[in-house]
């Protein structure tokens, strides 16, 4: 099967449309509900050049809002951190609640006037983007018409309930000071996906992965909004004597099982009997990528000091593993310059995923793919 053309890789308009075509329709995940996890915590978002505000509520709801004042279009908050009670525009000191209505507007009608007639502050509250948090995830609907986001997670929901079981998502804890891994790629976003979605390249680009992981346990899986690989030979610590917490549903039998999915078009996951990956691909511009990952464990046990050199060497394993990616990524970008490739070729076994993908991105810009 043909691949995307290389202007899906190289073109800012390109870019900007996927935004409205491929993002906005869908659940889209944007962030870490753990990065704001108290109310009046903030958390500014760029998300594909826009820019997006996460806002834990006196309620202790985190919402989600366009991050830009209602009266100039100043960028409302620029760093993350805890207000008292409400967001004060840096310009001219409008104010709003931590529920995005706008609550002051100071001097606004002269000096010592803070009101004025025929204009209405119930009009003009900041502008929220519909949310839902799922775990410790934050996905946001852009065009408010997606369905809902149940209907959206309900196949990977199924899909894993055999393994971690009725309560496993009630489980996850982050790996304490082990759970971030933050990479930049000079890529566009789709080759960090595409990577994830195959397991053709793990011998040549993950030799150490490769020699307990071999690609010939892998095996590809595809859903309407997601696809990745299914590993039959996932090693509990490792090789070693001991192991992180496993979650208690997930069959003895099926250790050696684990599930990486990509969820489109942004959200790849990586699930195992005693740990969960997430990683959000968070596109910068067409050409710049940012890769925000944490890593979860399970139950409080797992936080206990002595699984602390565990939780370690799995941070240090996954960021050598994602490390060694970045070079391939950025290298399939470097060729997308060149006139002598135009998509190249997708392989029917072994970039089965990507072609997928591919049909999924191209249905949405409205090309066709040979
Ligand atoms: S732009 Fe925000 S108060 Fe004027
Ligand atoms: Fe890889």
């Amino acid at each position: 099967m043909k691949a995307l053309p290389n202007h899906f890789y190289t073109g800012r308009e390109e870019f900007l449309e996927e935004r409205e075509r491929v993002f906005a329709p869908m659940w889209t995940c944007i962030g870490f509900a753990s990065d704001a996890p108290n109310a009046g915590d903030v958390q500014p978002l760029e998300f594909m050049k826009m820019p997006l505000l996460m806002v834990r509520g006196n309620d202790q709801t985190l919402r989600v809002f366009h991050n830009v004042c209602r009266h100039r279009g100043h960028v409302l908050v620029s760093e993350r951190g805890t207000v008292k009670q409400s967001l004060r525009c840096p310009y001219h000191s409008w104010t709003y609640t931590l529920e995005g209505k706008l609550a002051r507007t100071p001097n606004v009608g002269g000096v010592g006037v803070n009101d004025i007639a025929d204009f209405d502050r119930a009009g003009f509250g900041l502008f929220e983007v519909s949310s839902v948090e799922w775990n410790d995830l934050v996905f946001v609907n852009l065009s408010g018409d997606a369905p809902a986001f149940e209907e959206f997670i309900a196949p990977l929901e199924q899909r894993w309930e055999p393994f971690w079981g009725a309560e496993g998502s009630s489980l996850l804890r982050l790996a304490q000071s082990h759970s971030s891994i933050r990479l930049e790629v000079p890529a566009n976003w789709k080759l960090a996906v595409e990577n994830y979605l195959e397991a053709y390249h793990l011998p040549t680009v993950h030799p150490a992965l490769n020699r307990f992981s071999p690609l010939a346990d892998h095996e590809i899986h595809l859903g309407e909004d997601f696809a990745g690989q299914l590993s039959h030979c996932y090693t509990l610590g490792a090789g070693t004597a001991r192991h992180l917490p496993v979650f208690p549903a997930w069959p003895e039998a099926l250790y050696e099982e684990a599930q990486y999915p990509a969820l489109f078009p942004n959200t790849l996951l990586g699930l195992q009997a005693d740990h969960l990956f997430v990683m959000v691909i968070i596109p910068l511009t067409h050409n710049r990528t940012l890769e925000e990952t944490r890593l979860y464990c399970v139950g409080d046990e797992s936080g206990a000091e002595d699984f602390e050199d565990l939780r370690q060497a799995q941070h240090r394993f996954w960021t050598e593993v994602f490390a060694e990616d970045i070079g391939v990524v950025t290298g399939m970008q470097a060729g997308r310059a060149s006139p002598g490739f135009d998509g190249g070729v997708l392989t029917p076994v072994m970039d089965k995923a990507t072609a997928h993908f591919h049909q999924w991105v191209a249905k949405r810009v409205g090309v066709a793919l040979g």
